[in-house]
């Protein structure tokens, strides 16, 4: 398709063929992964780690956020680009939950929202959908309930896989487009995928997800440090990017640059 919308990943799920997200938070990494041919860009709160510098996902606002969705929604031109919505502006009502959606929409451009939480934010997740906004449901771990859920863990094992089920379909039922998936195993994962028609997308969640997530900073090995057992690099940006700046530093404190050539 020329534009990715809702639909398509539907279709790419009934015709049995898998789809990739990346998040991106600005112009040249929406344009390089819009061209790459990635269906769906998410503009994460993941944005409070990897651009503002914050510990956790829980203190960015929509003010942050939505600069961010501009930028994105602007470069890309085929992606679906789709938008989080950060963490206090949506769960005390659905009420809430739509205006805060429509802030996405209507400010940040984009083509639809994510939302976090399991079949309690149902009713938030239909009045949204009713508003005309589609969404992406996001269950299993999920890191605007990390100090609820006690850290960064694998949600769902044992007995509890048939929660992330039940959550699951509740919000299909709801009218989510999609439900992404983070941290659980990898059998649930292909459970809830079974048990719902709608596309799944997985991050730590396995290869029986209709697509699959990564933040673009983890893909690209541009964060450095230790990355999460479900990430693969695919390249090495910040020891290219380091390289580059010492190279250039080297060059300027010897007078190498600028040469004849960058001189007027
Ligand atoms: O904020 C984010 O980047 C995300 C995903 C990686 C699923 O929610
Ligand atoms: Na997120």
């Amino acid at each position: 398709p020329r534009k990715i919308r809702t639909h398509h990943l539907q279709q790419f799920k009934d015709q049995g063929q898998k789809f990739a997200m990346l998040t991106a938070y600005e112009q040249y990494t929406a344009q390089i992964f819009d061209e790459a041919g990635i269906e769906v860009l998410l503009i994460g709160d993941s944005a409070a780690n990897n651009v503002y510098g914050y510990e956790t996902t829980l203190p960015i606002t929509l003010d942050e956020m939505i600069p961010l969705c501009r930028a994105v929604s602007r470069s890309a031109h085929r992606a679906l680009v789709v938008a989080d919505l950060p963490f206090g502006c949506y769960e005390a009502s659905p009420e809430q939950a739509v205006a805060a959606s429509v802030r996405l929409m209507k400010e940040g451009l984009v083509a639809a929202v994510k939302m976090e939480g399991g079949q309690r934010f149902a009713p938030h997740l239909r009045a949204i959908v009713d508003a005309g906004i589609p969404v992406m449901a996001h269950i299993g771990f999920t890191p605007q309930s990390e100090h609820a859920l006690g850290g960064y863990r694998v949600q769902g094992r044992g007995d509890t896989g048939q929660q992330v089920i039940d959550d699951a379909v509740a919000l299909a039922d709801a009218g989510a487009f999609s439900v992404l998936m983070e941290m659980v195993p990898a059998t649930v994962a292909a459970a809830v995928d079974a048990a719902i028609a709608v596309p799944t997308v997985g991050i730590g969640a396995g290869n029986g997800t209709t697509g699959q997530v990564l933040v673009w900073q983890d893909m690209a090995g541009l964060r450095g440090g230790q990355v999460a057992k479900f990430v693969k690099q695919y390249a090495e940006l910040r020891t290219t990017l380091s390289e580059a700046a010492r190279s250039y530093a080297d060059e300027v404190r010897s007078g190498v640059f600028p040469g004849p050539e960058h001189s007027f």
